[in-house]
């Protein structure tokens, strides 16, 4: 290949940036000319492609947010949106393309590879860590301590007014962010999207006759739990509860900024390696991941069907720690 192109799609995380520097400055490395996709799919379809440097992506290894920026693209999702997306890689010469994303990320690449024949490596850039194929996704790491970092800023107020607070995190789908920052946040329950709400506990855990009740509570909720979400928790919970009385803090998009850790710094930056060097050795239609240390390519179609299962570990420990 002489001439590749990169591009960040779905959500931003943070890392995404060191990803992208880990692409362009492996292709330089190995005399492959590199474009950069803006805004994702909506990018390619637009025709909105610029050419990368070694120098373009200097000073950005520290910054959250993507400088390719970042969309959900409901034109790639027609026939004659990727018809363009195909026309615009053909008239810059672009043979293989880098994709940064999630799950939707690599379901469109995988599409335009059996539609018009562009092969594409992904690298996972979601906050979420919800793919199959690799520990950690470009993003967690930082999202969690971000949030754990509010947290612990709640637990003051939560420990002076001797309140119960309802965090609620991100994760419409999995409950990786959860049980992650609920563990180190020292929270009494983690409810998440993959597990039913024990409501006979958590009503009993809250009932005045729980003589072993704490002081005050931290409760993390991802935000698509069984019930939707924290507010929706606590709303259902004082229905049963007469005298049930708690705070709801939904973290939000704070979770999705910010730079990334050293940890996502180094993920990222390997698996935009991998990433490029998988492409120019001809494979397609897969991912970069990392699993127990080591850089594993695995298929677009495992990434996103295959289950990812929640550690069953840390949801024992929730209630070993919880006496
Ligand atoms: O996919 C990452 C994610 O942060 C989810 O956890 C969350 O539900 C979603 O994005 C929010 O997306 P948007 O910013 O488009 O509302």
């Amino acid at each position: 290949m002489k001439k590749i192109a990169v591009f960040t799609s779905g959500g931003d995380a943070p890392g995404m940036n060191a990803c992208i520097r880990g692409v362009v400055r492996t292709a330089i490395y190995n005399n492959v000319e590199v474009m950069g996709i803006m805004r994702g799919y909506n990018g390619m379809i637009e025709g909105d492609i610029i050419p990368l440097t070694s120098r373009s992506l200097s000073n950005t290894i520290q910054r959250g947010g993507t400088i390719l920026k970042t969309a959900r693209s409901a034109d790639f999702m027609t026939y004659e949106g990727r018809k363009r997306a195909y026309e615009n890689l053909v008239e810059n010469a672009i043979e293989g393309i880098i994709c940064i994303g999630g799950n939707g990320t690599f379901t469109g690449a995988k599409q335009f590879y059996d539609e018009f024949g562009i092969p594409s490596i992904g690298a996972p850039g979601t906050i979420d860590n919800d793919l199959y194929g690799t520990d950690f996704t470009i993003g967690f790491d930082t999202a969690i301590n971000t949030a754990v970092e509010a947290i612990d800023k709640i637990r003051d107020t939560a420990d002076s007014h001797d309140r119960v607070f309802f965090i609620e995190v991100m994760g419409r789908h999995a409950g990786f962010i959860a049980l992650a920052c609920g563990i180190a946040g020292g929270a009494e329950v983690i409810l998440v999207p993959e597990i039913k709400n024990d409501w006979h506990k958590l009503t009993d855990y809250f009932s005045g006759s729980n003589k072993s009740k704490k002081a005050f509570s931290i409760i993390v909720v991802a935000e698509g739990d069984e019930e939707g979400g924290a507010y929706k928790t606590v709303e259902r919970l004082k229905k049963q509860i007469p005298d049930f009385d708690a705070r709801v803090s939904i973290l939000g998009h704070i979770q999705r900024g910010g730079s990334p850790t050293a940890y996502d710094r180094v993920l990222a930056s390997r698996l935009g390696n991998a990433a490029v060097e998988a492409l120019l050795r001809g494979e397609t239609n897969k991912m970069a991941g990392l699993m127990n240390n080591k850089v594993v390519l695995t298929s677009y179609d495992d990434a996103i069907n295959k289950n990812k299962p929640l550690n069953s570990e840390l949801i024992r420990l929730v209630d070993v720690f919880n006496v």
